[in-house]
């Protein structure tokens, strides 16, 4: 059995049958490429919710949110540390509520663009939210935060 493979028995232990298949072929694809991204396993604290990740240690792939506030608006940045190129790249950045209703959404390119974004939400401060960025290789992966 190679490392591959075992890690994504970890997953799966982890997200439990249904999310194990988003993760087996996100983990799988990137393995299959010779991707040098040495991909998240059960050691490096990877959370699954709702089949997408995220990691109290952080992770690359989980955006990095800063919140300015204005009255009533929130300035919403969101950069993922993350390289872009044409076989990967964060392909885009979204915002959704508590309740994963999309809020907004923003799709970049994958040679001509950062991994970054500013959203600017009229909500009262405080307000949970969650930012998600998704990577063509390596699924979506979540930042909790509050507005
Ligand atoms: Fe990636």
């Amino acid at each position: 059995m190679n490392e591959s493979v075992n890690r994504r028995d970890a997953l799966r232990k982890l997200a439990g049958v249904s999310a194990a298949a988003t993760l087996g072929a996100v983990a799988g694809a990137g393995a299959a490429r010779g991707d040098d991204y040495n991909f998240a396993n059960a050691s490096d604290g990877v959370q699954v919710a709702g089949g997408w990740l995220t990691s109290p240690r952080g992770n690359k792939h989980m955006p990095v949110v800063t919140v300015t506030r204005d009255g009533d608006l929130a300035r919403i940045k969101l950069v993922v540390k993350h390289p872009q190129g044409r076989k990967h790249h964060v392909e885009e950045l979204r915002l959704y509520d508590a309740n994963r209703q999309l809020l907004s959404t923003v799709t970049l390119h994958p040679e001509q663009s950062r991994p970054e974004a500013t959203f600017v939400l009229q909500v009262p401060a405080g307000t949970p939210l969650l930012a998600v960025g998704g990577c063509n290789l390596h699924g979506l992966w979540f930042t909790e935060f509050k507005a």
